[in-house]
């Protein structure tokens, strides 16, 4: 043990944590007089300047402009403003501006309020565990203050004063009079003035713009009965009047959103779980257009992005994901929100509940969609519809309309071809016009109507009460068999079918020396299996259901997804769904009635049949629409009957 005397004060070191330090002579000196027990020395340990502090700190808070807009609408938002306005100009970099008619400061608050771990949101530690404000740090004025020339006017509410500050890169706080206001204007010029580095990690304009966009987004889903607007470079991008928030939703997703989602509020252990729902066929290429909300604060998390992909697995393929809106109320003891620099994201006291909570709040959502089909999908169809033009190039391989359902945006008519005139696509791709989703809801009595003829031997024409419907048979019969192995499944196991002559199966290495040690694994899917060799087996049964398929290739896919899947945790009937899932999927409708196959008249109609009984028959188990309906009105606009 050493002793060493810092500044007058005595601490104890080891002679390995001496190392540590970086005076050369210092450590010179110890290390070349060992048994030397003490020293005086000055300048080895310092408290950092509040500027520098306060710059650190920064380098957590304010990652980039749209980090500093967050913090600042968010101040705002906690003094009760009812409405803010955000004037970006440079991508944020050159100047951010932030107005609101909130409960403003008094002078000497406004003072305090640049300075570190200054807030009036919270007093005592106790209050951590109960907040309900977006900051409770203090910290995010100072950090912003150090890297930009920061001007703040502001006047207590009421007050016949009022007060303008001015704080250059972190040095001092200049304070003068100003007139009286209402609420707090900030403007934050030349961010990472004095932090050169973290300018150049700044990405282009176009990608800043995006996060601010993101971020004033959220913020203002969260908020719906503020006026918000934002103005990038002088221009308006968002303009929100205080709405409810069904319409705020509906402005920030769009009018698509809103004719393929529907509403869902459940409880779920002492949690409200409510959200806007995408209809599975509404999908998305990321998860971008997930958004959670837990006691009104916009975070990110992991766990819940799965969730909600959880409560989907049914209804959509596994590459694609949902567009959802999500809110909790929790009781805030059972969050912890002081967990990420930038707030983020927060902790769940109960993670399982609350992935529960989520997933019961979508599986009731899918249920009552029951078993409608995205409007895009029929719009979409409509689109395809030509004009007495030829054939489009958005149709796809052999002249089939290319149902591409659900990115956000149906595609637009492509340039030059020779479609429908633009005001009958007008009235024809209105929401009302096109179809009406909502009539299906939950009905529980799906009307397939009866078949009239099978078109290219793939789609089966019907006529309805209300028009036709056109069903892909491929499409239809995956969902079909998918439903019916899950509910084998769920009770135990597949019913399997003995092969008349076992099949040979030749697998490599890795995937047959697991096999030897996890053949039993396949016997729930109805598949039995004989080790024949080290690497060779026999396939004696298959699910009787895929009876007609390869059964080489149906087994390997099998081995595979459970593989991936993992069997070792979930034995559970939840586990062996996702194999069940990934497996179908990944056969990539080979199975089934392949299209291609010739249908009898009774046989399109026991299809049409068994479709109305099977649960989420609305898309095949990639997502896919399994038919599209065109209401005799529909029909009467696209002939120019009616306007
Ligand atoms: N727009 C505003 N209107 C009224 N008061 C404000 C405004 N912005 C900041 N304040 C006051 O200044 C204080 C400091 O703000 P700052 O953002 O630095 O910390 P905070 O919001 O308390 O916590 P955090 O660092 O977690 O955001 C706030 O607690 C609040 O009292
Ligand atoms: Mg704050």
């Amino acid at each position: 043990m050493h002793l060493l005397i810092v500044k007058g004060g005595l601490l104890r070191l080891k002679l390995a944590d001496l190392r540590h330090f970086s005076c050369k002579e210092f450590q010179h000196r110890c290390f070349s007089a060992p048994d030397c027990v003490s020293m005086t020395t000055e300048h080895l340990i310092h408290i950092l300047s509040p500027q520098v502090a306060n710059q650190i700190a920064a380098g957590e808070v304010v990652e980039r402009p749209a980090s500093a807009v967050k913090e600042l609408v968010e101040n705002s938002l906690d003094a009760s403003a009812t409405k803010v306005v955000v004037r970006i100009t440079g991508a944020g970099k050159k100047s951010i501006v932030i107005e609101d008619d909130g409960c403003g400061m008094s002078p000497e608050d406004a003072e305090l309020a640049l300075q570190r771990h200054a807030t009036s949101k919270i007093e005592t530690s106790e209050d951590l565990h109960l907040i309900a404000s977006h900051g409770f740090r203090g910290e995010a004025l100072p950090s912003i203050a150090s890297v930009s020339r920061f001007r703040m006017q502001t006047a207590l509410k009421g007050s016949s004063e009022g007060v303008e500050v001015r704080v250059d890169g972190g040095a001092t706080t200049e304070l003068r009079p100003a007139a009286p206001r209402r609420g707090t204007r900030i403007e934050v010029l030349d961010l990472f003035l004095n932090t050169p580095a973290r300018l150049n990690f700044m990405r282009t304009d176009k990608t800043e713009d995006a996060a601010i966009v993101e971020v004033f987004r959220g913020l203002a889903l969260a908020n719906p009965s503020v006026a918000m607007v934002l103005e990038l470079d002088g221009r308006k991008r968002f303009d929100f009047m205080p709405q409810d928030e069904r319409s705020r939703v509906m402005a920030i997703l769009g009018s698509d959103f809103s004719d393929n989602s529907i509403e869902m509020a459940i409880e779920h252990e002492g949690m409200q779980v409510s959200g806007h729902l995408g209809l599975p066929t509404f999908h998305h290429r990321d998860s971008t257009r997930m958004l959670f909300m837990v006691n009104g604060r916009v975070i990110r998390d992991k766990q819940l992005l799965a969730a909600v992909r959880a409560g989907y697995r049914d209804v959509m393929f596994h590459d694609r994901y949902p567009v959802a809106v999500i809110r909790i109320e929790i009781d805030p003891a059972d969050v912890d929100v002081n967990v990420h620099p930038a707030k983020r994201e927060v902790r769940f006291r109960s993670p399982q509940a609350v992935r529960a909570g989520v997933i019961s709040c979508i599986r009731a959502a899918i249920e009552k969609m029951g078993q409608a089909v995205s409007s895009t999908t029929t719009d979409q169809a409509m689109r395809s519809m030509h004009y007495g033009g030829p054939a489009s190039p958005s149709m796809g391989h052999g002249g089939m309309p290319r149902f591409s359902s659900g990115d956000f945006r149906a595609p637009s008519m492509p340039a030059g071809s020779t479609s429908m005139p633009k005001d009958m696509q007008r009235i024809l791709f209105s929401a009302a016009g096109v179809s009406e989703p909502g009539a299906e809801y939950g009905s529980g009595q799906l009307n397939l109507g009866q078949p009239l003829a099978q078109i290219h031997r793939c789609y089966i024409l019907a006529q309805t009460d209300s028009g036709v419907i056109l069903v892909d048979q491929h499409a239809a019969h995956e969902r079909m068999t998918y439903e019916k192995l899950k509910t084998q499944l769920a009770g135990k196991k597949v019913s399997s079918q003995k092969l008349l002559t076992p099949e040979p199966l030749h697998l490599s290495g890795k995937v047959a020396a697991w096999l030897h040690d996890h053949s039993e694994e396949l016997e729930p899917f109805g598949v039995e299996l004989e080790i024949s060799g080290e690497e060779s087996f026999l396939i004696r049964a298959v699910p009787a259901m895929l009876v007609r398929e390869a059964a080489g290739e149906l087994v390997a896919e099998l081995v595979q997804s459970i593989m991936l899947m993992g069997s070792d945790a979930e034995g559970d009937s939840r586990g062996l769904g996702r194999i069940l899932e990934r497996w179908l999927g990944n056969r990539a409708c080979k199975g089934s009635i392949k299209s291609g196959r010739l249908l009898s008249h009774e046989e399109q109609e026991a299809l049409l049949r068994e479709m109305e009984q099977t649960p989420n028959i609305a898309q095949c188990n990639h997502g896919r629409p399994t038919y599209v309906s065109l209401s005799l009105n529909d029909l009467d606009r696209l002939f120019g009957r009616k306007e």
